[in-house]
């Protein structure tokens, strides 16, 4: 692996095949079914976390950042906000889009703008937001009855520039800056979007949790911080047990608390919290150890509003990295 860029194409090509094989139906963590049928995949985390940044998402506009194939995102459609989710999966991104279709929700006025040339457009498709799916008591004074949604294929660090300035909530959860070689350059990206007042929310693994690739026995296989690219090669999946994807290879990055926070700060945003949990709401594996005790393990959000902004930077080469196993 030469440089950032291979490293790129080798995560690309793994999340193409996650993307084609994840919510199928023998999956264990999305629930397309329970979605179709009305449901939210957000947690009540998410949920609550957004909420204590922006208030109620319906008629404001958001942004997620590292969406696969839409699921959330479709969740924050369906609580009233005009969605773009952002993936640089092509598989992802088509399935999400297919997903919007099936589940009745509108697609790509604004994303039908961009350019063709980091990002694929979206078609000019149209659909309605089902009407029970969107009680009129959420939406704001002067917010859309139908709202918008769209998904770009682009790297998070390439962001196309008709992105800058649009947003009230920039949003990524559960999986994000370990595939994402530098901290800063991503909170860069993320903070160009935001317009003034808005919002960044960030809800991801805490870097000791992504130290750990065992609990019982422990083995510890990757960094705390430092940004180095760790190499992998395992063909399972965190949703659908038993899978042996095609394109196993991953690179992925350790980002510190203290990387992040000074990459948020660096991109001219203020942090307003940091937050470390310590139960188990997303996997309870994480918060106890096989005797029941409570663990360290824990996961951090951070909300985060621009003071000014700053543009994205770019490309920094890879090392030949160790090669270990996970994901
Ligand atoms: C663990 S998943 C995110 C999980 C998401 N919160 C969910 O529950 O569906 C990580 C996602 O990041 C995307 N991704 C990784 N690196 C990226 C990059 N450089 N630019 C854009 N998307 C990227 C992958 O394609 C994948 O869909």
């Amino acid at each position: 692996m030469r440089n950032a860029s291979d490293a790129t194409i080798v995560n690309q090509k793994r999340w193409d095949a996650l993307a084609e094989r994840h919510g199928r139906g023998d999956d264990e963590y999305y629930d397309v079914a329970g979605f179709l049928a009305g449901g939210s995949s957000l947690t009540d985390r998410e949920r609550a976390k957004v909420n204590a940044a922006v208030g109620d998402v319906a008629g404001l506009e958001l942004l997620h950042l590292q969406c696969h194939f839409g699921l959330d995102t479709l969740s924050w459609a369906r609580a009233g906000a005009n969605v773009t989710g952002v993936d640089f999966s092509a598989v992802a991104v088509e399935r999400a889009r297919r997903l919007a279709a099936e589940a009745g929700l509108a697609t790509g006025v604004r994303p039908a703008t961009l350019p063709q040339t980091n990002a694929q457009a979206e078609p000019d498709a149209q659909a309605g937001l089902a009407e029970e799916a969107q009680p009129a008591a959420q939406v704001r004074p002067g917010a859309q009855a139908r709202p918008t949604v769209g998904f770009v294929q682009a790297d998070v660090l390439a962001l196309p520039s008709e992105l800058a300035g649009r947003f009230d909530v920039v949003f990524a959860s559960y999986g994000v800056l370990c595939w994402i070689r530098s901290a800063a350059e991503w909170m860069a990206s993320a903070a160009a979007c935001l317009r003034p007042g808005g919002a960044l929310v960030l809800i991801d693994m805490h870097p000791l949790v992504n130290m750990i690739e065992s609990a019982d026995p422990l083995v510890v296989d990757f960094p705390y911080a430092g940004e180095e690219p760790v190499r992998f090669d395992s063909g399972t999946s965190y949703a659908v047990a038993g899978l042996d994807a095609e394109a196993s290879e991953t690179v992925q990055y350790a980002h510190g608390l203290g990387e992040i926070v000074s990459a948020a700060a660096g991109a001219g945003l203020r942090v307003e919290s940091l937050t470390e949990w310590f139960d188990e709401e997303i996997d309870p594996k994480l918060a106890r150890s096989p005797d029941g005790r409570r663990c360290s393990w824990c996961w951090s959000r951070r909300t985060f509003r621009p003071v000014h902004r700053c543009g994205a930077g770019h490309g920094r080469s890879v090392p030949g990295p160790p090669v270990g196993s996970r994901w």
